[in-house]
């Protein structure tokens, strides 16, 4: 499944020619276009060993430790339970694989927010129900200035919805098709927010799993908000063996089949960082399994314009062996610390104080001009599940919330 689309899904992203061809591998074609078996699809697959065939099987899954909970539904002071009812759908703006996010008002009070909404049907299919309810379960812990606040959840017989701060200075996915590719000082204040988003993530047992450029999104200030907790997983010991996450951002840990744990962020974060500086990946080609010889296989190159701290950076990132891997010894603070990132005070950088080098352009708070246009064409209306699609629906029991902010 995800094997095969993923050959087809990114045709213009060649091996090389910066740009030009991050235009064409992202385009606009591309993305929208994204089925629910579509090529960067983060896919649990059965427990690894098989490479590229583990990763085209996209069934099994190793989650089945994550137990769904019992009915936990919160409400606010009021008492008010917070419905679908209470929303005004404005626009589509972007697409996951499970359905759909959409730009929102709140009827009572006009706040305007980002309601992902997601199909029981296609969740249970692709059984995706444990990591679900792990995207709803860490989102209500989380709370971080790099990482997107969950306000509400909730769900009707056939959907799940969460409500988001609405980001709306567009995905670093949205940036780079447009730029090709960022100034080394730009990606340096991303990596840094993102790698401290990922230390606090690792300091409650949380791995990420998903870093790319379309889980990232700029503030309007242009600071990182990183958004789809669908494939992180709280591993308190030891690791997990589950073959999930895109491509080419994948460690080759897991395409091996090892047991990993927390240092796949920081090689995804290695894989984003080239990509964000030179316009692709390190390690690209359209066949999926040659890409992942590349990843497992290929030397690391760099082009002459890359600083020589840069470089170091890079290499140590993506270093294959996990436990050399910059960030195994240490994690966020050991990235931190390398020579690149150095200069950064860390309680400066949670307070926002860098200002970043990119402000995107963003007009009022319900703007969408960093949204691509084939989203916002499409109708923002909520679609109709066929009954006979609804079998299994009680499972998400525990997924109604309130964020206690709310109250206040
Ligand atoms: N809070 C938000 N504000 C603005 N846009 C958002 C927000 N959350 C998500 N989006 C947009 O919606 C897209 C899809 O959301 P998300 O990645 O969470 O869905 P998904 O189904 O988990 O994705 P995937 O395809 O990776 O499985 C994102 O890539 C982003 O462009
Ligand atoms: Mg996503």
């Amino acid at each position: 499944m995800g094997q095969e689309n993923s050959k087809d899904g990114k045709p213009g992203k060649p091996g090389k020619g910066g740009k030009g061809a991050k235009g064409g591998a992202k385009g606009n074609d591309a993305k929208p276009d994204k089925t629910p078996e579509k090529p960067d699809t983060p896919v649990a697959a059965t427990s690894g060993g098989g490479g590229a065939a583990a990763a085209a099987a996209g069934g099994g899954d190793d989650d089945d430790d994550i137990v769904i909970g019992k009915d936990d539904t919160v409400f606010s002071k009021s008492k008010k339970k917070v419905t679908q009812a209470d929303f005004d759908l404005l626009k589509v703006i972007g697409k996951g694989s499970f359905g759909k996010v959409m730009l929102v008002r709140k009827k009572d009070d006009g706040a305007v927010y980002a309601m992902k909404v997601l199909r029981k049907d296609a969740i249970i299919k692709r059984r995706q129900v444990a990591h679900t309810q792990a995207e709803r379960d860490i989102l209500t812990q989380l709370k971080h200035p790099f990482i997107v606040n969950l306000n509400f959840a909730f769900q009707t017989r056939d959907k799940l919805f969460m409500i988001l701060d609405f980001v709306n200075g567009g995905e670093l996915f949205f940036h780079l098709k447009n730029e090709g590719r960022f100034s080394e000082n730009r990606v340096k204040l991303y990596v840094a927010e993102i790698a401290a988003a990922m230390e606090h993530c690792h300091s409650i047992g949380v791995v990420y799993r998903d870093i790319k450029p379309e889980n990232i999104l700029l503030d309007k200030e242009g600071h990182i908000v990183i958004t789809d907790f669908g494939l992180c997983k709280q591993i308190d010991d030891g690791g997990t063996k589950t073959f999930c996450g895109t491509p080419e951002y994948l460690a080759p840990e897991v395409l091996k089949g090892q047991t990993h744990s927390m240092p796949v962020d920081w090689w995804s974060l290695g894989t984003l960082a080239f990509e964000m500086l030179t316009g692709l990946p390190p390690y690209y080609s359209q066949n999926i399994n040659e890409m992942y010889e590349k990843i497992l296989y290929d030397p690391l190159t760099f082009p002459a314009f890359l600083s020589e701290e840069c470089k170091s950076f890079l290499e140590g990132l993506l270093t294959r062996d996990p436990e050399k891997r910059l960030g195994s010894n240490g994690d966020g603070e050991e990235v931190r610390n390398h020579p690149w990132l150095r200069d950064f005070d860390f309680k400066r950088l949670l307070a926002k104080e860098y200002k970043p080098e990119f402000v995107p352009t963003v007009s009022s708070a319900t703007s969408t001009e960093n949204v691509d246009q084939a989203f916002l064409d499409e109708e923002a209306a909520d679609s109709h599940v066929p009954d006979s699609a609804l079998t299994g629906a009680d499972e998400f029991d525990g997924f109604t919330f309130v964020d206690s902010r709310m109250n206040q």
